[in-house]
């Protein structure tokens, strides 16, 4: 057993909690070393914000999620009828309701931001490969929650989405239809799967996601946080403390930061609340205020708009887009074949490979690899720590036409985000079908594109300037 410490002599009736705190639980020890000793960058600009503001929604989701759950009736009989209820009888119901239903698109709109500052500042390059994996593990997470809780209000675009993509687990070869019928525990959506949606919803996935933001946060905290130059801050310490020449103790000073950025964000989100909380149809669908009806598909299914980009490379997905993925699969073990640099035998792997590739694309059908390209869409954010070969982190010391390919990746993204709410149409699917070639081959080819140009020196020390 450690030595127990003594409050010092005078010490106030607080100190002496601490202490006799302190002296079974490490209250003290953790904040310092997690908040008022833990050194972070002071060059931290706007797009640090939003860690901490998923952090916030996080709380925001769980703690109307609880409230929710007293009043709503996971049963396809009373669910549509209980969410009205909440919302016209239950004290405060629609406010809850309406802080639950605009926190996840919230929730997508921060994550997105988040991820994107990632991406520009090179925040996953080591040594925070672990953090980038553990926040990919969360973004599928966050899906996943997203897409169950859809179901739970039971309108017709709970029913028919659910029904539209658990149908789209049917078409993987041999074990589809058997898989299908699990995720729905009967053979149309109903009951069973709302049942099953809702304890997946509101007690397994939320576990799992909060686990995944302490490896997160526990990750961060172990490597420190990158920042806006890409530079080591831990390179450059004061001899005599040891600490980072460039750090500042998140409390008092980002704690403090921090809560002017969740002022900012809580003043949009409550004018979205109280002012637009459908937000034209974007953030609660018309459709879902009529019940579900088994006998009646909507007109047009589109999912809600934070998957409408993977739902657009679902539909670029068509019988000839599969004959140009073939042509390009060849190409590819071609390429690998002649400049590859294997030797041997192995210099047949790349052709071999693309040959068997190739042969699978032509086996199954459109369908089926409309549902691995989705998949593969979200797959692919995994290994990006490996694919990126620049030896810079940061986008401001990379090649200048770095920043034409980040721009039009993410107009890409957000024009894959609008065709997929919108009904499907010959220039859509041609536009989705090059957008789909764009976003993968943004990431494949990254360890290739990522090592030319000419890259600016990276300075020793963060550049700030103060404001
Ligand atoms: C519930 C969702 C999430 C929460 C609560 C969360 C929380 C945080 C917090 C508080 C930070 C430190 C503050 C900051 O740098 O902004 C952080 C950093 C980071 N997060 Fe997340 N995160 C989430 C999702 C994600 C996702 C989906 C990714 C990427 C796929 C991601 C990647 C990163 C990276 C790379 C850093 C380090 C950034 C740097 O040091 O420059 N996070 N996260």
């Amino acid at each position: 057993m450690a030595e127990f410490k003594q409050a010092p002599a005078g010490a106030s009736a607080a100190q002496q909690v601490m202490t006799w705190v302190d002296n079974r639980f490490p209250a003290t020890k953790l904040f310092k070393e997690h908040m008022s000793e833990y050194y972070a960058p002071k060059s931290f600009n706007f797009w640090y914000i939003f860690g901490s503001l998923s952090l916030l929604v996080l709380v925001i989701q769980i703690v109307t999620g609880i409230f929710l759950t007293m009043h709503y009736k996971p049963d396809a009989a009373l669910a549509f009828t209980s969410v009205e209820y909440i919302m016209r009888d239950v004290p405060w119901g629609w406010l809850i309701r309406y802080m639950h239903s605009t926190g996840a698109s919230a929730f997508f709109i921060v994550v997105y931001l988040h991820m994107w500052r990632g991406l520009i500042y090179g925040s996953y390059q080591k040594p925070r490969e672990l953090i980038w994996v553990f926040g990919c593990a969360i973004f599928l997470c966050l899906m996943a929650e997203a897409f169950m809780g859809y179901l739970l209000p039971w309108g017709q675009m709970s029913f028919w989405g659910a029904q539209v993509i658990i149908n789209l687990f049917a078409a993987i070869p041999f074990i589809g239809p058997d898989l299908s019928l699990l995720i729905r525990g009967d053979y149309v959506v109903g009951d069973a799967t709302l049942n099953r949606f809702f304890a997946f919803h509101v007690i397994a996935v939320p576990l799992v996601l909060l686990g995944l933001v302490v490896a997160h946060i526990i990750a961060l905290h172990e490597v420190g946080s990158n920042n806006p130059d890409g530079v080591e801050i831990k390179a450059k310490k004061d001899p005599k403390t040891g600490i980072p020449l460039d750090g500042i103790p998140f409390h008092p000073y980002y704690s403090v930061h921090d809560i002017f950025g969740v002022s900012v964000f809580l003043m949009i989100f409550s004018a979205i609340i109280f002012f637009a909380p459908e937000m034209g149809g974007y953030f609660l669908e018309y459709n879902n205020f009529i019940p579900a009806d088994a006998l009646k598909t909507p007109a047009h299914i589109a999912p809600v708009w934070y998957f409408t980009p993977y739902y657009s490379m679902l539909r670029a997905v068509t019988d000839p887009f599969v004959n140009v993925l073939a042509v390009l699969v060849g190409a590819a073990g071609v390429l690998a074949f002649l400049f590859g640099g294997l030797k041997g035998v192995w210099k047949w792997l790349p052709l071999v490979a693309a040959a068997v590739v190739a042969v699978l694309l032509k086996t199954f059908d459109a369908k089926f690899w409309g549902v691995v390209v989705m998949g593969v869409a979200v797959i692919v954010l995994f290994p990006l720590p490996w694919l990126d070969r620049s030896p810079v982190k940061s986008i401001r010391y990379r090649p200048g036409w770095n920043k034409w390919l980040y721009g039009i990746f993410i107009i890409n993204f957000l024009v894959l985000g609008y065709l997929g709410i919108k009904p499907p149409s010959d220039m859509g699917t041609l536009v989705s079908q090059v957008g789909t070639l764009f976003y993968f081959g943004f990431f494949l080819l990254m360890p290739w594109w990522s090592r030319i140009g000419t890259f600016k020196p990276v300075p020793e020390r963060v550049v700030f300037h103060a404001h």
